[in-house]
């Protein structure tokens, strides 16, 4: 891995791989991975917010490892692999994540949620059964306004239930009860 240094337009030009396809960028030099996502790649899914690395909505996989793309330059992803929120679904098949999401209402604005479906992916990966304070701990730098964080939690339970193969259904008090 190298950093491109910008050519002669003024604009870096790089090569990766963005959600499994091999992508050519050029944008500024000076930007971050998340502007360039969301404004040389039209990936508008990754949610731009504090800008400061406090709110983990920005939050993308880098190499397959969550990374705050705020905190990223765009040129030192040359020849990386990227995943957004919009490389999640196989096809037509949400992953299991997205649908418990949806199946618990752990998402209410979605703001926040494409960071915490790919942090929450992320930990999947290498803990295929974590505890719900190792959930917690994954989860930390990621912050919702308006959820609550307990139906969040239930839900990447629930997603590692599904994906272990096990015939696992949202309790009613996960659906309708407490926060
Ligand atoms: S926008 Fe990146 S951490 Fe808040
Ligand atoms: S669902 Fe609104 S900020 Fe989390």
């Amino acid at each position: 891995m190298a950093n491109r240094k910008p050519e002669a337009d003024g604009k870096a030009h790089i090569k990766l791989v963005v959600n499994g396809e091999p992508t050519e960028v050029a944008f500024a030099a000076h930007k971050t991975l998340l502007e360039v996502l969301r404004e040389d790649l039209n990936l508008t899914g990754t949610k731009h917010g504090c800008e400061l690395g406090e709110c983990g909505t920005c939050a993308v996989l880098l190499d397959d490892q969550p990374v705050l793309s705020c905190l990223v330059l765009g040129i030192a992803c040359e020849g990386r692999e990227v995943q957004t929120v919009e490389g999640m679904a196989d096809g037509p098949d949400l992953h299991p994540l997205q649908t418990t999401f949806a199946d618990l209402g752990a998402a209410q604005c979605g703001y926040c949620t494409p960071g915490f479906l790919l942090t929450a992916q992320a930990l999947l990966e290498r803990n295929a059964n974590p505890t719900r304070e190792e959930i917690k701990d994954a989860l930390a730098g990621n912050l919702c306004r308006c959820t609550g964080y307990i139906k969040i939690y239930e839900a990447v339970e629930l997603a590692a239930a599904r994906m272990r193969g096990e015939q696992a259904e949202p309790s009613h008090e996960s659906i309708y009860g407490r926060r």
